[in-house]
């Protein structure tokens, strides 16, 4: 079978999807090629910790089921934990990815870290970790 069973899992019933109201950082990223979209709201309390998490993704299956594992993974981790993840994390945590879709979890290490980047900035604290270079404005298409 192309997907895992976890793939299959977070795809069909994805956890933590919907919005934060009053989010301490919102991350947007979106794939140029493929045109899908990917958006992660964090809940953030003052030691740190990732007390809640959500996204919205408009794009195929495997960018749902890795948001969704994204957000399983990082919820009630510290920040720092946070920006540890990789998308091989995310890809071994759903038991593999068919090679051509990996970039679809890329897109969700990706929507972690600019959420946090968000959050550094609007609480002063300077970007101390690299973000996607290929985050310009045309590429990341904001909704709102
Ligand atoms: Fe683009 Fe999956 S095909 S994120």
């Amino acid at each position: 079978m192309l997907y895992s069973e976890k793939v299959m899992d977070h795809f069909t019933n994805p956890r933590n999807v919907g919005e934060i109201e009053d989010a301490q950082g919102v991350g947007v990223v979106g794939n140029a090629k493929c045109g899908d979209i990917m958006k992660i709201y964090l809940e953030i309390d003052e030691n740190d910790i990732i007390t809640d998490c959500k996204f919205k993704t408009f794009g195929c299956g495997a960018a749902i089921a890795t948001s969704s594992m994204a957000t399983e993974l990082i919820k009630g981790k510290s920040v720092k934990e946070a920006l540890a993840l990789t998308n091989s994390a995310v890809v071994e945590a759903l038991d593999g990815l068919p090679p051509v879709k990996v970039h679809c979890s890329v897109l969700a290490e990706e929507a972690v870290r600019s959420a946090i980047a968000d959050y550094y900035k609007r609480v002063g604290r300077p970007i101390d970790f690299e973000l996607p270079e290929e985050h310009d404005e045309e590429e990341v298409v904001e909704e709102d």
